[in-house]
């Protein structure tokens, strides 16, 4: 039996192929850039023949070094909530309106105002976002009818790479969650918002479950790429589920923390539980019977690539970790507000800056570095107290991101989040989680979770320290008065600039 699966991971950067063995082990991996365009403020847009270009380009690198006839199926997996829209001869209509684009604000509102925010929530299982597809599918309607009447197909980024590879129209139910147009509890769509958004349900894709196969390559899939027609391809997941099912966080309770530029605090459920006020995304798992809670800082390790660019060009981010270890807890008092590119979770607020609030004479650039550190700290904490307002409570976390290089910094995350935070033995990241998928689909393991168990293993866990969890719980309240203090100045900061 083929022994190999392949995972496609179509990102806003990069289109990136991963083939793993039945150990889990890397044995090629090929990555080719894309490139943004933000022709208008607020804007951002890619088109989608180039993300087809790019994983076409990486297929064929990896197939020098694999041998196709070992590859058992393919997984998928990518940048969620992208807008492709294709005509009735599958050409693109125009480019892929992406997950951060942020023109929709009053095709949101609009939406939100006709069908009632609470209804909403418990359907969709969020706010309605500007990045979300669905507002984006009423802005092309307003801005630019010619094009919304060419449109025969909406797709996912990803999924217009399963088009390109088999000619099947399907999205899987994770990534399905962010186009916002599901009843997320049925992980159907949603035939009442449908109607009173005046969607035609025939412009949608299917929809599959993540480890479910769904297609196989087709001859003109196969002649662009080089993979074998037939193979099985498996529903997948979006980038941030596929990267969980990556860190083996697939039940209740399993969370996991990505520090990167943005922050993501991600948790497993076996039920249907919306945040009641919209404040956490509440989507389908890529894992059958499993939903997710996601919340998202915007600017996280961002923040300190912001300080040593604006202060301390130059230095290196172990200077920088030696300064603030040389500080105490609290950073002598000095707090920052970490929300320098506007804010998601839990303060869903594009105007939203950021802030040193405390200064004083002895405010050193350690107590600046350290401030940082603890602001996107008490910012993830935000997001993990909205997930125990829900009744979960997470007994350890799986950390990953730039922010757990650092040691100093690690500690810091893992003293105010109060649990324990582990690493795990891969860094695949969302391509990994795409190929355990096929793995599933091509019945080498029979649920995600036991090849979940067969690859990932928990490496170097750091402990709470419990002196600095009770000196971050008397400062957390006065980080939690920060924003509230703060959202009228901000709002009038963004006026003044016009
Ligand atoms: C998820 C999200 C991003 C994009 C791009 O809600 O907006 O993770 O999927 O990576």
């Amino acid at each position: 039996m083929p022994a190999y699966f392949l995972g496609i991971d179509v990102s806003t950067t990069a289109s990136k192929v991963l083939v793993i063995d039945m150990a889990g082990a890397v044995v090629a991996s090929h990555s080719e850039p894309h490139t943004l365009a933000t022709p208008h403020p607020l804007w951002s847009e890619q088109d989608p023949r180039e993300w087809w270009a790019a994983s076409c380009t990486s297929l064929r690198a990896v197939l020098r070094d694999v041998d196709v006839d070992d590859i058992a199926a393919i997984g998928l997996t990518g940048q969620m909530h992208g807008l492709t829209l294709l005509d009735a001869n599958n050409e693109v209509v125009r480019p892929a309106i992406l997950w951060n684009d942020q023109r929709t604000g009053a095709q949101c509102a609009a939406m939100t105002a006709q069908v009632g925010a609470q209804w909403l929530y418990a359907h969709i299982g969020s706010l309605m976002l500007p990045g979300f597809t669905a507002p984006k599918i009423a802005w092309v309607r307003e801005h630019e009818p010619d094009a919304f009447a060419r449109t025969a197909h909406i797709l996912l980024p990803k999924d217009y790479v399963r088009f390109r590879l088999t000619g099947a129209y399907v999205t899987d139910v994770s990534d399905g969650s962010g186009m916002a147009l599901m009843d997320v509890r049925r992980r159907a769509w949603s035939d009442a918002l449908l109607a009173a958004l005046d969607i035609p349900r025939a412009l949608l894709p299917e929809l599959c479950e993540g480890p479910e196969v769904c297609a196989h390559i087709s001859a003109a899939g196969a002649e662009a790429t080089g993979l074998r027609v037939g193979t099985p391809v498996v529903g997948g997941a979006g980038d941030q589920p596929a990267t969980a099912i990556g860190s083996g966080i697939l039940q209740r309770g399993q969370t996991s923390m990505t520090v990167g530029t943005s922050g993501v605090v991600f948790t497993a459920n076996d039920e249907y539980q919306p945040e009641p006020d919209g404040r956490l995304h509440t989507f389908c798992h890529a894992v059958p019977g499993q939903w997710f809670h996601m919340g998202v800082m915007l600017s996280a390790a961002g923040g300190m690539r912001w300080l040593q660019d604006a202060l301390v060009p130059g230095s290196s981010y172990d200077e920088l970790s030696a300064l603030a270890g040389a500080v105490p807890r609290g950073a002598d008092g000095v707090l920052f507000a970490p929300y320098l590119t506007g804010e998601r979770h839990p303060h869903p607020d594009p105007l939203a800056r950021g802030a040193f609030v405390g200064l004083t004479l002895r405010s050193g650039m350690g107590q600046l570095v350290r401030a940082v550190m603890e602001g996107v700290a008490f910012g993830l904490r935000d997001n993990l107290e909205l997930l125990r307002s829900l009744g979960i409570e997470p007994a350890t976390a799986a950390v990953s991101g730039g922010a757990s290089k650092s040691p100093v910094w690690r500690q810091i995350l893992t003293d105010i989040a109060g649990i324990p935070l582990y690493t795990v033995n891969s860094s695949e990241g969302a391509a990994l989680g795409a190929a355990i998928l096929a793995a599933v689909g091509a019945g080498a393991w029979p649920d995600v979770p036991s090849a979940c168990n067969a690859f990932i293993r928990q490496v170097d866990i750091s402990t709470p320290d419990p002196a600095a969890v009770a000196d971050y719980a008397r400062l957390y309240p006065a980080y939690r008065a920060l924003y509230p203090a703060l959202r009228a100045s901000f709002a009038a900061l963004a006026e003044f600039e016009g």
